[in-house]
């Protein structure tokens, strides 16, 4: 059940990619290739399924044309990657089991390729299929779930400002609402507007996005100590090398689960009023905490 929402949100999002990116043949071929490269190396396409499935528990059956606010998010989610890969970032050279985008493609090409996997996200979040109260909500939300005031920019920043201090929880929680919760929960809210959620179900939405993304980015940290670099297709260990701010390294792995774990149940708590609508969700949540890469 669960692995056939995956499989099935991950088609619906690839085969929108595919029409809304570029083709890699279009002049300038290069950053068509290295945003392609980048998009299609096989991520998990969560935030397009949490934001499909927010839609399909509102609207009772899956909303036509909501794909598109998945390859959306999806766009915007493998812009932040590249940007965190690059040198002056994190430095990384594996991403989804490939090398990264700058090592193919050099750092220039890599920069300019998430800029464009950017504006792309927003053309297509012009034009959804929704109507345009939801559509301008919709781009708000992200907007701001990917920007510098508790968003994704605002939380990698303080991310690279934490490395070398002392974690303290405050500001480990700062950056991993941010950089990490922000999107994920501008994910599941999107899906919700654009199925047209009322504010009481997007206020729901909201404290499961924040609660699932705060457990996803804390099970990161936890992959990254105990995972092989060829099981996630990122280098491993990589966040003690830095010395990062991360969960394993204020409380230890066992105390780091046990607390993604509790976020997790909050998080389906608060779907409770959608009643068995809320099922598919509840499952996409243990599954963030389960999963092994
Ligand atoms: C990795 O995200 C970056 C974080 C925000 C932790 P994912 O684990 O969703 O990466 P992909 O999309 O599957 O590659
Ligand atoms: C990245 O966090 C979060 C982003 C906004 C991309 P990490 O730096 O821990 O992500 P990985 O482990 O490289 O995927
Ligand atoms: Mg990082
Ligand atoms: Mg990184
Ligand atoms: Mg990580």
């Amino acid at each position: 059940m669960l692995k056939q929402t995956l499989e099935q949100g991950r088609a619906a999002t690839d085969a929108a990619l595919e029409r809304l990116l570029p083709a890699a043949t279009q002049h300038p071929t290069s950053i068509h290739q290295a945003m392609r490269h980048s998009v299609f190396a096989g991520g998990k396409r969560l935030r397009p399924i949490l934001a499909m499935e927010a839609g399909r528990m509102v609207a009772g059956s899956l909303p036509a044309g909501i794909e598109e606010v998945g390859a959306a998010l999806e766009m915007l989610h493998t812009y932040s990657l590249i940007h965190d890969d690059l040198p002056a970032l994190d430095n990384d050279d594996l991403r989804r089991g490939r090398p990264t985008c700058h090592k193919v493609f050099g750092e220039a090409v890599a920069i300019l390729a998430g800029d464009a996997l950017q504006t792309q996200a927003y053309e297509v979040l012009a034009q959804l299929h929704c109507p345009a109260e939801a559509r301008v909500r919709i781009i708000a939300e992200i907007a701001r779930g990917t920007g510098t005031i508790e968003g994704m920019i605002g939380g990698q920043v303080v991310d690279l400002e934490a490395e070398h201090t002392r974690p303290d929880i405050k500001m480990l929680e700062y950056i991993h609402r941010s950089k990490t919760a922000a999107l994920i929960t501008a994910s599941v809210v999107s899906g919700g507007l654009y199925a047209g959620a009322g504010d009481s179900a997007v206020g729901q939405l909201r404290t499961f996005g924040q609660s699932i993304g705060l457990a996803f980015q804390i099970v990161d940290d936890v992959l990254d100590v105990t995972q092989t670099s060829e099981q996630l297709g990122k280098t491993a260990g990589k966040d003690m090398a830095a010395e990062k701010v991360t969960y394993p390294a204020l409380f230890g792995i066992d105390e780091s689960i046990l607390q993604a774990d509790a976020l997790v149940n909050r998080a389906c708590a608060s779907l409770d009023s959608f009643a068995g609508g809320a099922e598919t969700l509840k499952a996409l949540a243990h599954f963030l905490v389960e999963r092994k890469k």
